[in-house]
């Protein structure tokens, strides 16, 4: 394992925070951390985070062993192209990859997990933890992509995240980057595509050809949307007193939101959403909590 190399990632700077947060201590594995984006808002927010291997450094995921109680949190994206919308070619590698997230957070037994990957990701059910499904696409922070993706939050007492209120975009809306875009004759240039990814300036990627850089950022979770889940996730286990699945409702469309009183949903999208996909359920043996 290696500290999470953030220096080209640093220059997203969404406030004035400092990394050096006096007497805030968490230990945090990052798998499949790829070039360290979803990494760089953890860091941002003072956690400490070291790295498993990444196949992008000829890692291999199947070879780490996870070690018990050392971890306060594990975060990681496992590859998504099997659950992508986009990709309808049926294959077992991105479930694989799953497995082993799941592996590594049983063996590792850390307070809490995070996953992120694209909305058709499988519910991720590990025993002993509650598991909070949500929405997060960088146009509800306010940023021009969009790019919605889909973040699983387990913890062992059933704590929530809560997610700051979406912004109305009215802006230009610009369609998700991916990581094949490189190679495609309408790609944008990779300074624009660094952009949208909430790069501030173009990173240094060393020796990397164009299309491994371009698969790279492509690959990453967007800067602005790791920060403000670092930052609210933060929020979540710090806080005296929680809000968890036990004393709080949770907008029955998967969008994570707390509702309050009679409400099942947060607001319309999420009602029209709830009547085109499916019933709430609430599933206390598996410990999965659908919303
Ligand atoms: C979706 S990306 C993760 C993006 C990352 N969360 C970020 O924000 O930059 C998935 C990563 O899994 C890595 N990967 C795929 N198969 C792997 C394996 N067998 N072992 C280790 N890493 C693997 C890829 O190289 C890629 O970097
Ligand atoms: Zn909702």
């Amino acid at each position: 394992m290696e500290q999470s190399k953030t220096t080209p990632l640093m220059q997203f700077i969404p406030d004035k925070i400092s990394i050096q947060d006096s007497g805030f201590q968490q230990l945090v594995l990052s798998l499949f951390p790829n070039i360290g984006m979803l990494d760089s808002g953890f860091v941002r927010n003072g956690f400490t985070v070291v790295t498993a291997p990444d196949k992008i450094v000829n890692g291999e995921i199947r070879d780490f062993k996870g070690v018990p109680g050392r971890f306060d949190g594990i975060i990681g994206g496992s590859p998504c192209q099997d659950f992508s919308g986009l990709n309808r070619n049926p294959g077992t590698l991105s479930q694989e990859m799953l497995d082993e997230y799941k592996r590594i957070v049983r063996e590792c037994q850390p307070d809490w997990f995070l996953l992120e990957n694209v909305t058709r990701v499988p519910d991720v059910e590990i025993e002993g933890y509650y598991v909070q499904r949500f929405n997060l696409s960088p146009t509800d922070l306010g940023f021009e992509q969009s790019r919605n993706r889909t973040f699983q939050f387990g913890t062992k007492d059933g704590r929530i995240i809560e997610l700051p209120e979406p912004v109305k975009y009215n802006g230009k809306r610009e369609r998700c980057v991916t990581a094949s875009e490189g190679n495609k004759p309408d790609r944008r240039t990779f300074e624009e595509f660094c952009k949208l990814q909430g790069f501030t300036e173009v990173p240094e990627l060393g020796s990397f050809t164009k299309s491994a850089k371009y698969q790279a950022i492509g690959n990453g979770v967007h800067l602005g949307v790791s920060y403000v889940i670092a930052r609210y996730l933060k929020n979540a286990i710090f806080s005296r007193y929680p809000k968890t699945i036990f004393n709080t409702k949770v907008c029955a469309c998967g969008c994570g939101r707390i509702v309050s009183g009679r409400k099942l949903s947060y607001n319309d999208a999420c009602r029209k959403r709830v009547q085109l996909k499916r019933e709430v359920t609430w599933n206390d043996n598996s410990k999965i909590v659908t919303v």
